[in-house]
């Protein structure tokens, strides 16, 4: 049996499965403070009260999936030196654009490591630290992320730590290691923190971090969005389109991307692909937003959405609720446009609300379009992919058929399935079946086009020369 990890921003959730075929054979969840800076000791604390009660007993091999990015300070004896500072924190906006400029403009940070630095990259923060709090950067001796630190904690519980680990899917989103050459750039690390420090050793992708003295191969690990990649089992053409609170738009990719717009991260994935990847802000919440407005829970409002036609009659939001990463328009607010007199009823608001979320998502595909990387198909996940009207408008927006696995846990699964890869051995991770609830064919392509265009429109009225629209 194998164990999956996801150290995510809110919870620990931990899977145990049958190594050959990924059956789930018990699960356990356990909840930890949420925010944008968290002590790491809560994910271990989290994690500790999940495998209570014997969950991990005849687990041959665990792995940990954990949120991308986040940065993970520790001093001379491995002690944390501050909170956390996690993927969701935007104090280092600033430190971003002038790590942008020093290097002379993304087509040289593209040229180093196949991204654009933006305020959730772990560099950036770096260069934070190293302005904004002197002392916890003087006692800075070794930085790792959230998954590096939960498989090393692993590890020294178990007697069999010996020394920081990562693999190259969490190590890409860091802006300090080329996932081209395959190595750190240490002179970027040192550009962003003024000064060397230690950073974790890079485990390959079927290879063991370690082991425990009982005889648990720890296995590499790697970010969520990597390890989602890997439990849904995606191959080119499959574009994963998650729903979370926040969104991801991301597939796997043979060569590296190159997008100097910024708008595409190219990160590593956890086989030795890349991982092509595009995050927002406002996915699920716009929903939970419009939800409160019109004074109905979620199956309140999937219904009312599905009794407006596609395009509401021309009623269109653009979602920027919290601001937004992608496009990268932190300060913007969101926008109600095209209010007529025939669309001012609660169901074409409740669809202006599905489609404002999905045309954002469309923008993240159209932006990998723009890179040569083609959905052929979309894997609809997340909390907000259950409701039926995102499904169907999902299928008309993005023009594509729309597929939705069962509702699981796919990076712990994804983790799950790189455990039993280090345990089997071979140049491939076993292949385990990944249930499909439903598939989606767009039923009106040609509405969803215009909806998408009166929304791109709309974006380029109001923020013009953003990015992706
Ligand atoms: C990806 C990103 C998020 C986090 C969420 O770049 O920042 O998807 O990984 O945990």
């Amino acid at each position: 049996m194998v164990a999956g990890v996801d150290s995510s921003t809110q919870s620990c959730k931990i899977v145990v499965c049958e190594a050959a075929t990924g059956r789930v054979v018990r699960q356990a969840r356990a909840g930890h403070p949420d925010g944008t800076q968290v002590s790491a000791d809560a994910w271990w604390s989290a994690f500790e009260e999940a495998r209570s009660g014997g969950l991990l007993d005849g687990v041959q091999a665990i792995a940990v999936g954990g949120q991308q990015h986040g940065m993970v300070t520790l001093d001379d004896a491995d002690r944390l030196v501050r909170d956390a500072m996690l993927w969701n924190d935007t104090s280092s906006a600033p430190q971003a654009a002038e790590l942008v400029d020093e290097l002379g403009g993304a087509p040289a940070w593209v040229d180093a490591v196949d991204l654009v630095p933006v305020a959730s990259f772990t560099g950036t923060k770096l260069r934070w630290l190293a302005e904004q709090e002197p002392d916890n950067a003087a006692q800075t001796e070794t930085v790792v992320l959230p998954h590096d630190w939960l498989t090393g904690r692993i590890l020294k519980d178990g007697n069999g730590f010996q020394g920081w680990t990562t693999d190259r899917g969490d190590a890409s989103g860091t802006a300090y290691w080329s996932p081209v050459t395959g190595e750190y750039r240490h002179d970027l690390l040192r550009r962003a923190f003024g000064r060397d420090v230690q950073v974790p050793r890079v485990v390959g992708a079927s290879e063991a971090a370690g082991r425990t003295a009982g005889g648990m191969l720890v296995a590499a690990g790697t970010g969520d969005n990597a390890a989602a990649a890997l439990g849904l089992a995606i191959e080119p053409g499959d574009v994963v389109v998650s729903l979370g609170t926040s969104g991801a738009v991301f597939t796997v990719h043979d060569r590296p991307v190159g997008d100097v717009s910024g708008a595409v991260a190219g990160f590593a994935d956890a086989t030795g692909r890349h991982l092509p990847l595009l995050a927002t802000l406002n996915a699920a919440r716009v929903l939970v937003a419009a939800a409160s407005t019109l004074d109905v829970d979620l199956a309140g409002l999937d219904a009312l959405a599905a009794s407006a036609p596609i395009g509401a009659d021309g009623l269109t939001l653009l979602p920027y609720l919290d601001g937004e990463r992608t496009p990268n328009l932190p300060m913007a607010q969101g926008t109600l446009a095209g209010i007529t007199r025939a669309n001012s009823t609660p169901a074409h608001l409740a669809r202006a609300y599905v489609e404002g979320m999905l045309c954002n998502l469309k923008g993240c595909i159209d932006a990998l379009a723009r890179n040569d990387i083609h959905a052929s198909r979309v894997l609809l996940i997340g909390g907000a992919a259950a409701a039926s009207t995102v499904r169907s408008a999902a299928a008309d927006i993005f023009g594509v058929p729309v597929l939705v696995p069962e509702p699981g846990e796919y990076v712990a699964l994804g983790a799950a399935r790189q455990a039993a890869w280090a345990l089997a051995g071979g140049s491939a991770p076993p292949e385990w079946d990944v249930p499909v609830a439903a598939t989606v064919e767009p039923s009106d392509p040609g509405a969803g086009a215009v909806a998408a265009g009166r929304y791109r429109d709309l974006v380029d009225a109001r923020h013009p020369g953003a990015v992706i629209r």
